[in-house]
């Protein structure tokens, strides 16, 4: 028998005498998503290993998640591109699957900079499956592979009706949005090339809020595109005030009305997949949202309400790009994975709210 092989064999006994937690690839694992998916993963006695480039997070987040989960953490600082060092991470950790966050997700960056995010996502995902490909799937090799893809309700394009249920057609409005379709339609024929492929595609709709311990959290590079940590920075007082970009949609206020999760409950949903996976073999694609559309009024509201803060708006042009309602039927969700969210808007605001008041500046100079 050749040594690297008898190697490998005595490696996994190793694993299967020693009582190690099995082990996840968790690329993007330190941005927003991937630092509340780390958590939930460790809560549920699985052992993230982090691939990230920080090149969109910060690597403050390594010591907060080993602060929130009393443990080291292990990390992998690299790029999904570099597919050899993929390949390397794979073979050393031998994880049980992989979830894949890493990706560039700015839609008016992708709109300006398409091939920045056709290289970054498509290529990201080629990379990684290949990776993959490469260490799972040969005859005695670690074990069929597995995938949790974090997707977008952007798919839906500007979808006819709501709420979307996952077979409405597939569509996108930018750069960013046909990066998240083009992953979507490859790993459907990967999956049709390989049955031996288990992948969970989830379709985010809009997270909002933190950890409850305010240690980690969303902090946007620059000024940020997205509602809530806007709100929260007029709120602190670094913006002066909240643009609601259109008063004239045809929603009962007349402003923009989404779908938004908390990040705890769309962490959760990543552990759920994954066991999922792991206990059916069977691939699937869902729907994480509430299915309850919030217009950027409510939102506001809810957010006064929550916090006692004051924020100034004023109604403004839509912003090119954007649909007028998109919210979730979450019940495939709930059929095949147990899953629903438990979250309210007040407590996504609330936990927004905390975790810019502690980290005023982000991780950078962040109190907390
Ligand atoms: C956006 C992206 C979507 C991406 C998602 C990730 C666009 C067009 N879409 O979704 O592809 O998957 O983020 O989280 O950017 N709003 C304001 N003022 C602001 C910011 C937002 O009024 O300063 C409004 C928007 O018009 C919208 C709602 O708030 O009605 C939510 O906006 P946002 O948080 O940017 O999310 P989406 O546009 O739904």
């Amino acid at each position: 028998m050749p040594l690297v092989a008898f190697a490998h064999i005595l490696f996994h006994l190793y694993k299967k005498v020693s009582h190690q937690a099995p082990r996840i690839l968790l690329t993007g694992g330190a941005g927003y998503i991937g630092s509340h998916t780390f958590v939930k993963l460790r809560e549920a006695g699985i052992e993230p290993v982090i691939l990230d480039n920080f090149a969109n997070s910060h690597p403050a987040v390594v010591d907060r998640l080993a602060q929130i989960t009393g443990a080291p953490v292990l990390l992998e600082r690299g790029d999904v591109l570099d597919q050899p060092f993929v390949e390397d991470v794979l073979r050393r950790h031998a994880p049980a699957g992989v979830i894949h966050l890493a990706g560039d997700k700015a839609v008016g960056e992708s709109v300006a900079q398409p091939l920045k995010y056709f290289r970054s996502n498509i290529g990201g995902a080629i990379s990684l499956l290949q990776a993959m490909e490469a260490v799972y799937l040969p005859v005695g090799a670690l074990g069929a592979p597995l995938l949790v893809f974090s997707s977008s309700a952007t798919v839906y394009g500007d979808p006819a009706t709501v709420p979307i249920t996952e077979d409405f057609p597939r569509g996108h409005t930018d750069p960013y949005g046909h990066t998240k379709l083009v992953i979507e339609e490859m790993l459907d024929a990967v999956r049709a090339a390989q049955p031996a492929w288990r992948i969970g595609v989830l379709r985010y709709f809009n997270p909002a809020g933190a950890h409850p311990s305010a240690l980690i959290g969303e902090d946007p590079n620059g000024t940020p595109a997205n509602l809530m940590p806007y709100l929260t920075q007029v709120a602190i007082g670094r913006l002066p005030h909240l643009r609601v970009f259109g008063g004239d949609y045809p929603t009962p206020d007349g402003t923009g009305v989404r779908d938004y999760i908390h990040i705890q409950d769309l962490a959760d949903g990543h552990v759920v997949a994954l066991r999922a996976l792991q206990r059916t073999g069977e691939s699937f694609t869902v729907n994480l949202g509430t299915g309850r559309g919030y217009s950027v009024l409510d939102v506001v509201k809810a957010f006064v309400d929550a916090t006692g803060r004051p924020v100034p708006y004023r109604i403004v042009d839509r912003r090119p790009g954007d649909v007028a309602q998109c919210y979730a039927d979450p019940s495939r969700a709930k059929a095949l994975l147990g899953w629903e969210a438990r979250h309210t808007l007040e407590q996504m605001c609330a936990d927004a709210w905390r975790w810019q008041q502690r980290n005023p500046q982000g991780y950078a100079t962040g109190a907390a």
